[in-house]
């Protein structure tokens, strides 16, 4: 049984947030929320134009003020973006407020992943192949010291829909 507590998936871009976030709201029957989403429905513009529009710094309070403004209609599920565990004192936030589930991936399985959407992510934009390796690699080691606060760890290099639920309720039984 879900303890109605909200379930807040953090790690990087391409980890399955919200596709597994979805999934895992769906079968514990809480509400969901794509902070993302939610940051583009407020203030009408696609997450690439919002970062173009105020730089990273603005966008970074903005997510911030949005994660507590969700927060707030809790118990739900909440995809957070793959930056937000790694700024102000979210990742606290978010274990002080919920529970906390690092949707951990390999750099080789994030790359195959991105390749194909690349271009919809702001820090990604127009990178080549090499590039995108290198920064996932070097991105990933500075963001995993947030990441690894979570209290705790989905592996998704082999998760799908059909071992979603077991492998979650794996992990929550240790
Ligand atoms: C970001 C990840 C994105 C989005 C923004 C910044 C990041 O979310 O919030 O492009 O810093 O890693 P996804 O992880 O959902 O792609």
């Amino acid at each position: 049984m879900n303890s109605k507590r909200s379930l807040f998936l953090i790690g990087f871009m391409g980890s399955g947030k919200t596709t597994y976030g979805r999934l895992l709201a769906q079968a514990l029957d809480m509400p969901f929320v794509d902070l993302d989403e939610a940051l583009e429905q407020e203030h009408g513009m696609k997450v690439v134009e919002l970062f173009e529009a105020w730089g990273e710094t603005r966008f970074r309070r903005e997510e911030r003020l949005m994660l507590r403004s969700v927060a707030g209609n809790a118990p739900l599920v909440v995809a957070t973006g793959g930056g937000t565990a790694c700024f102000f004192d979210n990742m606290d936030f978010m274990n002080e407020v919920g529970e906390t589930l690092y949707m951990r991936t390999s750099v080789r399985e994030l790359k195959s992943r991105l390749i194909f959407s690349k271009e919809d992510r702001p820090l990604l934009r127009g990178k080549t192949d090499a590039e995108l390796k290198q920064y996932i690699a070097e991105t990933l080691e500075k963001r995993e010291v947030y990441y690894l606060k979570a209290q705790y760890i989905l592996d998704t290099d082999n998760l799908n829909a059909h071992n979603l639920m077991d492998s979650y309720e794996a992990i929550r039984a240790v």
